[in-house]
């Protein structure tokens, strides 16, 4: 079976009604992102960025899956399909894709502020327990942190996302503008001549030779790749 990743950022969640983060009006034309998302900010004032990360948890509990989360999850009918995922949603679960690596963190869980990446100390919230609350407390006694991977702090799933991408017969990019290393830099472990494709509105930069740019929207996208893919299977 050809094995595909597919690597996404916040267009693929575009179409459910989340806003992207550098898109006119995006996330980070609202909010100071060093202050909301960013290992400085979090040790500067824990209460603000619990508070932006309460709210969008919040937006999610009212969100769905679109049709492209639905394509992307249908492609593992035909092939073993890994989403390596920028997105802190839970967008491609919910649309029933089975193998999602998330470079950025989940935005339903939480985690201690002294160890974060370990297990015993990550929890997970659900709608009727989705906020974190001013000095609420972790399993080890520290402050309980949304298990988001915050600006100046290392993705400990790199190695993980590179030697699934090392590995692919085929590479989809789906709504991301690959401004922000270390992900944007898994397009460079695919092997030289695999099929790439790369599914945005809007023309995004990408220094490797060989991909084909579907310009439109994550849904219509995965609508003509999924034709395309099906076709020569
Ligand atoms: N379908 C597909 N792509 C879309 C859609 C859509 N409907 N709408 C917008 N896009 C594209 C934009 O054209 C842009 O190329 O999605 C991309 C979004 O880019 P960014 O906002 O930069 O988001 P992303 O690339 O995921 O950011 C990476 O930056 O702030 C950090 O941790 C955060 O994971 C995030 C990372």
């Amino acid at each position: 079976m050809k094995q595909i990743v597919v690597l996404t950022g916040a267009g693929m969640s575009a179409e459910s009604g989340i806003s992207t983060f550098r898109d006119a009006g995006g996330l980070w034309e609202k909010y100071p992102v060093m202050q909301v998302a960013s290992h400085d900010g979090w040790e500067a004032d824990p209460v603000l960025v619990n508070q932006f990360y309460n709210e969008r948890r919040r937006e999610l509990l009212s969100v769905r899956p679109n049709r492209g989360h639905e394509l992307v999850a249908q492609l593992e009918r035909l092939f073993k399909v890994s989403v390596v995922t920028q997105n802190v949603d839970n967008l491609h679960e919910r649309a029933g894709s089975s193998h999602v690596i998330h470079l950025h963190g989940e935005l339903m869980k939480a985690t201690s502020s002294l160890d974060p990446n370990n297990p015993q100390f990550i929890e997970t919230l659900n709608a009727e327990h989705c906020n974190i609350a001013p000095g609420q407390k972790a399993k080890d006694g520290s402050l309980l942190r949304p298990f988001i991977v915050f600006f100046q702090e290392a993705v400990p799933m790199i190695e993980t996302a590179a030697e699934e991408v090392s590995k692919a017969n085929i590479l989809i990019i789906i709504g991301t503008s690959l401004n922000v290393y270390p992900a944007a830099g898994l397009v460079h472990y695919a092997k030289p001549g695999i099929p790439i494709y790369l599914i945005d509105p809007k023309p995004v930069s990408v220094r490797i030779n060989g991909v084909t740019f579907i310009q439109k929207g994550a849904s219509d996208g995965m609508e003509e790749l999924t034709q395309l893919l099906t076709a020569v299977e």
